[in-house]
């Protein structure tokens, strides 16, 4: 299994020295005019150097309307085409290869991105929250001669082949799929017309790049958005791609409308490796390579490992993030557990989208949250909180997980400067925070030295 991983492997003419791909990340580091930055051609040059086989570029505008975010870099002018060809100049250097992966934003674009919101039908996007215009046929030919001249461009740059993002609710999945698409004319309503503008595109795409310039297509297989398209209507679009030619399909999932845990980008309680089956499904209805992703990792993580709970009731004193997810974690094992909580709402201190996902696996394992109570008194046999009016109620414990809040620990600094000239003190050492402060406290004592 393991060396199958290293062997070579084609898509279409060109052959990939081994069978790990790094897909497509936006990391929004070009300038405005999509033209490149060292920034960016240093930041791939690593995948590379790092044994990669296949690297996907991020999504690269079509025209400069087509962005969907500020700084990500684009083929529409011939004035981009030099930091291309540098790009994968830089990359061949060290034996991978490199497509480039193209879209137009459609309606989901940022709300600091200039440039009005285009979509098959003026429908309003729920998260960016952008009310886009309907395109015109004529516009939409014009998209369709675009996303053809960019493939030209990303040919004579020195790509090995391209990626055509169907995927994720951008434009092309937002004329694919029914709930967004409300179209009466050509590109509308039936499978077959919802397909025409990805046909369209694939078609001009392959005539100016020629019959041997690997192309692939990635789609979201199933788009976990109330009307979105799901696995069946998904494996008919995989076999009509097959059909037209395509070298490989990319089968990911989700768009902008996702709940977070089958959103493009997964949380923590996603399930591993959740698109496996539906690629391994299409596998067997076409016969080009197909490629996927979402959380395949290992499966043995080890969460709280050692957290000794005895028999009987278990309170957690504290429902921030910490008190949540141990709360969420013992009730796998334990049907008794309870979470008091002196704000008038748990989580209250955690990031939007995992917060959703744990409220409701707490609820999922009946587990109590008690809010506005303040815990009062811990003793052998359970715990005592007052009630947002004063009262006091006692609640029996086996138990009792101490999550009361995070308190900055520090016992390294005097041990430090009695060895070192220059510390610096970072993260939680200061004060009490996540690992994204730690981080770029770390980044900018590093930078500081
Ligand atoms: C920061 C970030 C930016 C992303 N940008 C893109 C993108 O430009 N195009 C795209 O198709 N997918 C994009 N994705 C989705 C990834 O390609 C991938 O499908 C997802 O992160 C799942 O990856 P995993 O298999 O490592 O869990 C992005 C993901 C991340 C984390």
């Amino acid at each position: 299994m393991i060396t199958e991983l290293f062997r070579p492997k084609n898509i279409g003419t060109v052959t990939i020295p081994n069978r790990l791909i790094v897909s497509a990340m936006v990391v929004n580091v070009c300038n405005d005019d999509g033209t490149l930055t060292d920034r960016f051609i240093d930041y791939h040059e690593e995948k590379a150097k790092g044994g990669w086989g296949l690297i996907i570029t991020e999504d690269y505008g079509i025209s400069a309307d087509a962005k969907g975010y500020s700084n990500i870099p684009g083929l529409w002018d011939d004035a981009q085409i030099p930091g291309n060809k540098e790009l994968t100049r830089r990359i061949h250097n060290h034996g991978a290869k490199i497509f480039c992966q193209i879209y137009h934003s459609g309606k989901q674009k940022m709300p600091n991105v200039p440039g009005q919101p285009l979509a098959p039908s003026a429908i309003k996007d729920p998260l960016v929250q952008n009310m886009p215009r309907e395109l015109t046929v004529p516009e939409i030919r014009q998209i369709v001669k675009q996303f053809g001249a960019c493939a030209c461009r990303a040919k004579e740059s020195g790509f090995d082949g391209l990626e055509i993002h169907a995927a994720h609710g951008y434009l092309i999945a937002q004329f694919l799929s029914w709930f967004i698409n409300k179209r009466t004319d050509e590109y509308g309503g039936c499978f077959a017309n919802r397909c025409r503008f990805l046909d369209e595109v694939y078609a001009e795409v392959r005539k100016n790049v020629g019959p041997d310039f690997p192309i692939m297509v990635r789609i979201s297989v199933n788009e976990y958005a109330p009307g979105g398209r799901k696995e069946a209507e998904s494996y008919a679009l995989a076999r009509h791609l097959d059909e037209l030619g395509v070298d490989a399909i990319h089968v990911s999932n989700g768009t902008y409308a996702s709940d977070m845990e089958h959103s493009i980008i997964t949380n923590m309680f996603a399930d591993n490796a959740f698109n496996t089956d539906a690629a391994q499904q299409i596998k067997s209805l076409v016969s080009c390579p197909v490629v996927t992703v979402n959380k395949i990792h290992d499966a043995q993580l080890a969460l709280l490992g050692n957290v000794d709970v005895k028999p009987g009731p278990v309170v957690v004193c504290g429902g921030g993030e910490v008190g949540g997810e141990t709360a969420e974690f013992i009730a796998q094992t334990n049907h008794d557990v309870t979470i008091l909580e002196m704000r008038p709402s748990i989580l209250a201190d955690m990031f939007i989208g995992n917060m959703g996902s744990l409220l409701q696996h707490i609820q999922a394992n009946g587990i109590r949250s008690i809010t506005n109570a303040t815990v009062t008194a811990i003793n052998e046999t359970g715990v005592s909180y007052s009630d947002g009016e004063g009262k006091i109620h006692t609640i029996p414990a086996a138990t009792v997980v101490s999550a009361f809040g995070y308190r900055a620990y520090n016992p390294l600094e005097e041990t430090a400067k009695a060895a070192c000239k220059e510390v610096h003190v970072v993260g939680s050492a200061v004060k009490a925070g996540n690992a994204l402060v730690a981080i770029r406290e770390g980044y900018l004592a590093g930078m500081a030295l």
